[in-house]
């Protein structure tokens, strides 16, 4: 098992990076982990009050555009691990802005690995750079099969694009430089703390406004959800003891079409907000497909299971009602990042399509 001492995070104020910093700074006390972030839209430093405190975790915010600062703090805080989350993340917001996802996610992970190249030089036996990445990147499924680690890429989004592109060049400082590297690829996730831009929180957030639920299409795309502690937990034990030059594909083996797991979301709703059954089934509405939507993604996790004995924890009916429990007494953390920027998002994305 890898035993690193400074630890960067990228991204870890956002959804699954929160989680990732937390079980962190919780479980290697021993380890200093610094948290990188930009706290753009998706980024909220409220999701890690329970932790902002601790002897050894720092916050630091800054851009992972900027070359130069990465470099500096590299030389600062003398890294020996990186888990890079930072990205921009929307499927939506791609398809109106693909320059930024270019930027951060393709520029931002080069500059990353530049950094780790320079400051590592000549001892690469103690470090490591970990790479979170999506099953997106695989492109899009029909009705049989799953993503395996021997899966060609075919991305098929701008999102996916920039994805797929950062991995390769992870991959080509391993091949070329010797950068020691390990990477996984997660189908979606859910739980606490998402921001309500993505499917489940922003029907769970609908549903408890009483505002309509867009589905995109028909709603018979598939996506395999895990709940994201899982997510943690599989970084974690790759971080730890995955294999150089390697990549993991993680996955909930927990398929739904969207359609379905709306009705069980609102189902969900309606008891634990003591409605009559079908109230909030009835503000499902169907409206312009997203463009280029990839029919199902789906993914084989049996490396990472018979390798690292990483399995998913939970099964998807508790885990969306924990995470409508999350959503239903976290009022104030809804409410504020659903104000102010948030209202114009939506306004573009969902009344002026
Ligand atoms: P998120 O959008 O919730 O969080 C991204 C975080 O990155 C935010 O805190 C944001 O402020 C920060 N950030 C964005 N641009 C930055 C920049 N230029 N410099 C520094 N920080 C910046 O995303 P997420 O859903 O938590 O995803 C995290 C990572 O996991 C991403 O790399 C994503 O591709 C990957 N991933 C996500 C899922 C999923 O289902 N959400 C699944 C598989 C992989
Ligand atoms: O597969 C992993 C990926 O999962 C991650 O890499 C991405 O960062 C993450 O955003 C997620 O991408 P998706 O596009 O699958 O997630 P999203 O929640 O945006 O959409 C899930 C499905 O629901 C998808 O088929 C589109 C559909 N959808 C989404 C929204 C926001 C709707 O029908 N209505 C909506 O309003």
């Amino acid at each position: 098992m890898r035993n690193l001492k400074n630890i960067l995070i990228t991204g870890g104020a956002g959804f699954i990076g929160s989680h990732v910093v937390r079980r962190f700074v919780n479980n290697y006390p021993g380890s200093k982990i610094v948290n990188l972030d930009k706290l753009t839209y998706a980024g909220n430093l409220e999701n890690l009050t329970d932790i902002e405190n601790k002897p050894n975790y720092t916050f630091v915010k800054g851009d992972i555009v900027d070359g130069a600062f990465i470099d500096q703090l590299f030389e600062k805080h003398k890294f020996d691990g990186v888990i890079h989350l930072a990205a921009e993340s929307h499927v939506d917001r791609s398809i109106s802005n693909p320059t930024e996802f270019a930027m951060t996610n393709v520029i931002g992970t080069i500059n990353l690995l530049n950094a780790a190249k320079k400051h590592w030089a000549g001892n690469y036996e103690n470090c490591l750079f970990y790479h979170v990445s999506t099953d997106e990147v695989y492109g899009s499924l029909g009705e049989e099969g799953l993503f395996t680690e021997y899966t060609p890429y075919d991305p098929r989004s701008p999102y996916s694009a920039s994805k797929a592109s950062s991995d390769h060049f992870v991959m080509a400082y391993f091949h070329t430089y010797g950068l020691p590297v390990v990477m996984s690829n997660c189908s979606n996730n859910y739980g606490p703390n998402h921001f309500p831009e993505k499917l489940i929180p922003l029907a769970i957030h609908n549903i408890k406004e009483m505002k309509p639920v867009p589905v995109y299409g028909k709603g018979e795309n598939v996506r395999d959800w895990l709940y994201v502690e899982d997510h943690a937990t599989a970084i974690d034990l790759a971080f730890h003891n995955g294999v150089l030059g390697e990549k993991y594909n993680v996955g909930g083996n927990n398929e739904w079409k969207n359609i379905e797991l709306i009705h069980l979301l609102c189902d969900i709703m309606d008891k634990k907000l003591n409605r009559p059954m079908g109230t909030s089934a009835s503000l499902i509405t169907f409206v312009k497909d997203r463009a280029g939507h990839d029919l199902r993604y789906a993914i084989d996790s049996s490396k990472i299971q018979a390798e690292l004995g990483w399995k998913p924890s939970l099964v998807f009916e508790r885990g969306l009602a924990k995470t409508v429990d999350w959503y239903l007494s976290n009022e104030k953390w809804l409410n504020d990042v659903t104000s102010g920027e948030y209202q114009k998002y939506y306004k573009g994305q969902y009344e002026e399509r």
